[in-house]
C-alpha cells in the first residue's frame, strides 16, 4: 500500500527521491518521509499529510547526501502522524529503515524489545524491524547478515529497504511475500530502487525485481542478491517499454482524465501483436498454451478485487457466450476461504492492474496449491501476478496513476474477448465466417470508445446537474450488468456519493422502495437483447417519481422521451458494449467529484495498490 524509492549514486538522493515519492503518492498518501545519509549520520524529515508537506519541511530544513530512503505511507499501524511516519530510525540512530506490508507478530517482537530495554518512539510495527537490525548488527558487524536474521524473525509480508550510517557505501532491499514489489533500477554509477517502476523509470529502464524470499546489496556501480538461506541468485534483468512521459499529467487536470482519454490508445496498444489482421486470427502468445492444453480446460476460475473484478465479471459472458467453457467469478478476498472446487484441467485466472495486490495473489497461490493452470491479466510489468502465473496476457494500458481504475478496466475487457476468441479457435468453435465476425468488431472499438469520449462535455453537464445528490442507484443488465456495478463504484470512489450498482431485474425486489425524485437512477439502455426490458425499468422508475439518467444507443428515438437525461454512445456490437458504454460513466463520476472540489486522484482512504489482505 505504501511507497518506496531509494537512491544512491553521485547525485543529491534528496530530490530524485522525492519526485519519486511523488510518482507513488498515489499508493498511499496519508504520510511522508526521507532518510538521508551525509558525513557519517543519517538525517530525517517526514511528517504526516501529503508529499507537498514533505517538500515544504525539506525546503525550510535542507538535506543532502549521495545515498537515502523514502516513503509515502497508507496507514495500517498507527494513526497518520510526523512520528508514525517512515523511515523509521533504530534506537543508536544508525540504522534506517522504510517498509512495506505487515509485522504480523510485532507485539510479540514489540515485548521482547521492550524487555530488552528498547524504548519505542512511533506505534508502528515497523520500527520493530529497525531495532532489531541494530541489535543483530552489534553481533554481525555486517548490514546484510544483520537484515537477512531480522527477516528471518518477521512474520507476514514485507517489502523493505535499510540504510545504515555504519555502512555507507550500500542499500539493503529485500522481499519477503506480497507486500508489494521491490524493483532495483540499474543506471550507470548509480541505482535506484521503488516500490512500483513510475517511480524511477525516467531515470533507467533496466531493472531487476526481487522476487520472494530474496535480499539484495546494493551499491552505486553493482548488486549482488542472495535467497535468505545465503544461496546466491542470479537476477533476470528486464527493459521496462514505459515511456517515462506517459506518467506525466500533460494538459490534464487530473491524471483520472488524462486515463480515461488514454482509452482509446490504450485499447489500439492492446490489440497489437495479438491480432493476425491478414487472417483474422488472435494470437496470445505469453499464454504459453499448447493445443492439448487449451482443449483439456474445464473450468475457469476469475479471481479479482475492486474494478479488475467487475472486468472479471463481463469476462465470465464471454468466455461463456464465446467459447463455451463454464466460468466461476470469486472476489480474491473471498476465493481461499470459499475453498472452490479447482483440479488440474481448471484454470484459476487473475486480473490485476498492479499485479501486487495481496488477496489476488493469495488466492493465485491457492489455485496452485491445487494444481490449477495460471494465467493473469495485468498490467504493472514485472510484478508478481505476471511472474508467478503459467501464462500471462500484459493488458498495454501504460502506467495508471489515478487510484480509481479506468483504462485499467477497459484494456483487461478486450484481452478477455481475444482469450475467448483465441479458445474458441483452438477448441474448433468457430466458423471462419464467425471468428472474422468477431475480429472486425474487436478492432472497430477503440474509434468507438473515441466517439464516447468525445461526448465528455455534455456528460460533464448533466453531472454539473446531479452533483448535490446524496445516493445514486446503479442498474444494468446482461453484459451490462457489471457495468453497473463499475459505474457506481466509480462514483462512490472519488465523489464519496453512495452509489450501488444492481441487476436491473431486481430492483423491483427491494431498491425500488428508494426511488423518489431525489434519487437519480443511471440505468444502461443501450440497444441490445435486453433493451426492452431495461426500458420497462426506466418506466418503473419513472412511475416512482425518480430522476432517469440513460446512457443510451445513438439514434434511439424511444428513450429521450422517457429519460431526464441521456448520456449516449454509439451503436457497439453487444459482447464489446461494456468497453464503449462505461466511459460515460467514469466521466460522470469525474465531473462530479471535480464539481465538487475532491482530490479525484488520490481520494480519501483508498490506495492504488492493496497489498495488505
Ligand atoms: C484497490 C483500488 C481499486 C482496484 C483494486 C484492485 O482497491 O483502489 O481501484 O480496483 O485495488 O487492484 P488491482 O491492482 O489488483 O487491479
Amino acid at each position: 500500500m505504501c511507497g518506496i524509492v531509494a537512491y544512491i549514486g553521485e547525485r543529491d538522493a534528496t530530490p530524485i527521491i522525492i519526485e519519486g515519492l511523488k510518482k507513488l503518492e498515489y499508493r498511499g498518501y496519508d504520510s511522508a518521509g526521507i532518510a538521508v545519509l551525509s558525513d557519517g549520520l543519517i538525517g530525517v524529515r517526514r511528517d504526516a499529510g501529503k508529499i507537498r508537506r514533505l517538500e515544504a519541511l525539506v525546503a525550510e530544513q535542507p538535506i543532502s547526501g549521495n545515498i537515502g530512503i523514502g516513503h509515502t505511507r497508507w496507514a495500517t499501524h498507527g494513526a497518520p502522524s510526523q512520528q508514525n511516519a517512515h523511515p523509521h530510525l533504530s534506537a543508536n540512530g544508525r540504522v534506517v529503515v522504510v517498509h512495506n506490508g505487515i509485522v504480523e507478530n510485532y507485539l510479540t517482537l514489540r515485548e521482547e524489545l521492550s524487555a530488552e530495554g528498547v524504548e519505542f518512539r512511533s506505534e508502528t510495527d515497523t520500527e520493530t524491524i529497525a531495532h532489531l537490525i541494530e541489535k543483530f548488527y552489534a553481533v554481525e558487524k555486517d548490514l546484510f547478515r544483520a537484515v537477512q536474521k531480522t527477516l528471518q524473525r518477521l512474520k507476514g509480508a514485507h517489502g523493505l529497504v535499510v540504510m545504515s550510517a555504519d555502512e555507507p557505501d550500500r542499500l539493503i532491499a529485500a522481499r519477503l511475500g506480497n507486500a508489494g514489489g521491490v524493483a532495483i533500477g540499474v543506471g550507470e554509477g548509480e541505482m535506484f530502487i521503488a516500490s512500483d517502476v513510475p517511480a524511477i523509470v525516467e531515470h533507467t529502464r533496466n531493472m531487476v525485481f526481487l522476487e520472494s524470499g530474496q535480499i539484495a546489496i546494493i551499491r552505486k556501480d553493482h548488486f549482488q542478491v542472495e535467497n535468505l538461506a545465503g544461496k546466491a541468485v542470479t537476477p533476470k534483468l528486464q527493459t521496462i517499454p514505459w515511456d517515462p512521459v506517459s506518467a506525466e499529467k500533460g494538459n490534464y487536470r487530473h491524471f483520472m482524465q488524462k486515463e480515461i482519454h488514454e482509452q482509446v490508445r490504450a485499447l489500439s496498444d492492446t490489440l497489437i501483436g495479438r491480432v493476425d489482421f491478414d487472417n483474422y486470427r488472435i494470437k496470445l502468445d505469453g499464454l504459453n498454451l499448447d493445443e492439448q492444453t487449451a482443449m483439456s480446460i474445464q473450468k475457469i476460475f476469475i479471481t479479482a478485487c475492486g474494478t479488475a473484478a467487475h472486468a472479471g465479471m463481463v469476462g465470465k459472458i464471454l468466455l461463456e457466450r464465446i467459447a463455451r467453457i463454464p466460468v466461476e467469478v470469486l472476489v480474491a478476498s473471498e476465493f481461499r476461504y470459499a475453498d472452490p472446487i479447482v483440479g488440474e484441467n481448471d484454470v484459476v485466472l487473475a486480473i490485476s492492474q498492479s499485479g501486487e495486490t495481496a488477496d489476488t495473489l493469495a488466492a493465485m497461490e491457492e489455485g496452485r496449491k491445487k494444481g490449477a493452470l495460471l494465467w493473469s491479466i495485468v498490467n504493472a510489468i514485472g510484478s508478481q501476478a505476471m511472474r508467478q502465473a503459467d501464462g500471462c496476457i500484459s493488458m498495454q494500458a501504460g502506467p495508471e496513476i489515478g487510484v480509481a481504475s479506468t483504462k485499467a478496466f477497459t484494456a483487461p475487457l478486450m484481452d478477455l474477448y481475444m482469450l475467448a476468441v483465441y479458445l474458441a479457435d483452438v477448441r474448433g468453435l468457430l466458423s471462419r465466417s464467425r471468428r472474422i465476425e468477431l475480429v472486425k468488431d474487436l478492432l472497430k472499438i477503440p474509434s468507438l470508445v473515441e466517439k464516447a469520449l468525445e461526448r465528455e462535455p455534455e456528460v460533464a453537464l448533466i453531472a454539473e446537474k446531479f452533483k448535490d445528490v446524496k445516493g445514486a442507484l446503479y442498474l444494468g443488465r446482461g453484459i451490462n450488468m457489471p457495468i453497473a456495478y463499475e459505474g457506481a463504484l466509480k462514483l462512490k470512489e472519488i465523489s464519496y456519493i453512495h452509489a450501488e450498482g444492481y441487476p436491473a431485474g431486481e430492483m423491483k425486489h427491494g431498491p425500488i422502495a428508494l426511488v423518489d425524485k431525489e434519487l437519480p437512477v443511471v440505468v444502461i439502455a443501450t440497444k441490445d437483447d435486453w433493451y426492452d426490458k431495461m426500458i420497462s425499468q426506466v418506466e418503473q422508475a419513472k412511475a416512482r417519481g425518480g430522476k432517469v439518467i440513460a446512457v443510451a444507443t445513438e439514434g434511439d428515438e424511444l428513450i429521450p422521451t422517457l429519460a431526464d437525461e441521456i448520456m449516449w454512445v454509439p451503436k457497439t456490437p453487444w459482447l464489446l458494449s461494456p468497453v464503449v458504454d462505461v466511459i460515460p460513466l467514469q466521466i460522470f463520476a469525474y465531473h462530479i467529484a471535480t464539481a465538487l472540489g475532491l482530490d479525484v486522484d488520490q481520494p480519501r482512504n483508498l490506495a492504488k495498490s492493496v497489498t495488505v489482505e
